[in-house]
């Protein structure tokens, strides 16, 4: 396996060396994908609630969610083993209320109705399968439970894809190849709007909602388990 060998096959685990560059200079600049959605999942969730998070990565998310929701309890789900440790270091601080598990989501490893809500960024596009990755988001949950999916835009604005790279800590002169990266490796990869509409279909979801997320080159799917 090279060192950046999941820029051919989306599929596979992160690699240690993917998982730095993603972690360290690309990770903080996802932050524009959800923050628009965040306040609308957490006010919707009870004291107590359990919230599952679909590819965690390095558990950037898990943080924020833990900081803002003391009571919740929170689960951070990926493939990646490396990705997963670095949560698991990283949220060690919330003393067992944040719990990381390496896993697939094709395959969640939980039993049906076990969350309260579910949380997945810029995961989706690595699933080999997104319909059952998306029925399994929804198995597990428990009626009106509500789903939250973020994902970057096939069909995405130049101009948002430029405000993006350029949040990515990396050197400025470096902004055009990152374009150009975020274009070709990211993007293609990932759904257009009508694609994710269709793969909502059929989902047991009420109040389902597909749109793009503004001034990013973002989509997202919510919906509340029926
Ligand atoms: C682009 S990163 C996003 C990480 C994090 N959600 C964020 O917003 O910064 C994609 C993550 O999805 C994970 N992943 C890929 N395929 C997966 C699968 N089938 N099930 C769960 N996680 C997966 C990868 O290991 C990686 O950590």
């Amino acid at each position: 396996m090279g060192l950046f060998s999941t820029l051919l096959d989306f599929k596979q685990p992160y690699t240690a060396g993917e998982a730095w560059v993603y972690d360290h200079l690309i990770a903080p600049g996802v932050s524009s994908f959800h923050g628009p959605f965040l306040d609308g999942q957490l006010d919707a969730l009870p004291e107590g609630a359990r919230l599952l998070e679909v590819g965690c990565g390095g558990g950037q998310l898990l943080i924020e969610l833990a900081e803002r929701r003391p009571d919740l309890s929170l689960v951070g789900l990926d493939l990646s083993e490396g990705q997963v440790a670095r949560a698991r270091r990283r949220t060690a601080r919330f003393d067992g209320r944040v719990r990381c598990v390496v896993g697939s989501a094709l395959d969640l490893p939980f039993e049906d109705a076990r969350f309260d809500g579910l949380i997945s960024v810029a995961c989706l596009k690595h699933w080999p399968d997104p319909q059952r990755g998306l029925s399994e988001c929804a198995r597990v949950l428990r009626p009106g439970g509500r789903m939250l999916v973020i994902e970057a835009d096939r069909s995405c604005r130049p101009e948002d894809a430029q405000a993006f790279v350029e949040s990515w800590k990396v050197p400025s002169p470096l902004t055009p190849a990152s374009r150009v990266f975020f274009r070709m490796v990211v993007a293609d990869r990932a759904p257009a709007l009508d694609e994710l509409e269709a793969w909502s279909e059929g989902l047991p979801l009420e109040e389902v909602c597909v749109r793009r997320v503004p001034h990013a080159p973002a989509i997202v799917l919510e919906g509340r388990r029926r």
